[in-house]
């Protein structure tokens, strides 16, 4: 539970515009979005979900999830990141929903992400960056993070995602540039994505707090 997490979920609630499609990511700050949703829910048209975390808490709040193909091009997107850099560039997917939460930001004209101060540095990469691959590609996938970034790519044993995909979490990077960085690492076979969501980055961050600041 976090104050500024709630504080950010709820002011996103401003960019949702009668009978919308709303794109929703994962974790806990989308969960107080979700539930601000929720309170609203006869204003839209339903939500296109990064998760089925998401997924069974829009649906039990009454929200109709529709398909990603069914809906087509998004307006809004909302949702939370592990980092974010003054350039509005992210690390994503601690919360293992990577790939679904990429697929969603690049059909989407807006993304607004929500998260608490912490979240906020100078440069990515303190926090270790998530990339989904395909099981029988791990090993191989580890060794040529480990040759390309130097840094250390961690299995996060025991993890597999809503893709029946796993991930590697890596470690000691300082990405000083994020977008060559996420073009490089999604040329490795067997990579499904990375979560450096710096091709596409925030359109606008919200930072929880009293009062929220949007960026
Ligand atoms: C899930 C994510 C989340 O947005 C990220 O992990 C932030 O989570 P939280 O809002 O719980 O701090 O990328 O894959």
């Amino acid at each position: 539970m976090s104050e500024a997490k709630r504080l950010a979920g709820e002011k996103a609630i401003d960019y949702v515009e009668d009978g919308m499609i709303v794109g929703v990511g994962t974790g806990s700050t989308v969960a107080y979005f979700i539930d601000a949703l929720g309170r609203i829910r006869d204003r839209i048209a339903g939500a296109v979900s990064s998760s089925e975390q998401s997924t069974a808490r829009l649906r039990a709040l009454g929200i109709e999830v529709l398909d990603a193909n069914a809906a087509g091009p998004l307006k809004l997107y909302v949702d939370g990141a592990d980092e974010c850099d003054p350039h509005k560039r992210l690390i994503k997917g601690g919360g293992a929903a990577l790939t679904r939460e990429k697929i969603i930001a690049e059909a989407s004209e807006t993304f607004v992400c929500i998260v608490d101060p912490a979240k906020q540095v100078p440069v990515l990469g303190r926090f270790p960056l998530p990339v989904e691959v395909v099981p029988m590609a791990r090993s191989l996938v580890a060794r040529r993070i480990l040759a390309l970034t130097g840094g250390q790519p961690v299995w996060r044993d025991g993890v597999v995602t809503d893709n029946g995909n796993w991930i590697l979490d890596v470690h000691n990077l300082s990405i000083t540039d994020p977008v060559a960085m996420e073009t490089e690492l999604n040329q490795i076979p067997g990579v499904v994505s990375v979560g450096l969501f710096a091709r596409r980055p925030a359109d606008v961050v919200i930072v929880g707090g009293e009062p929220p600041r949007v960026l």
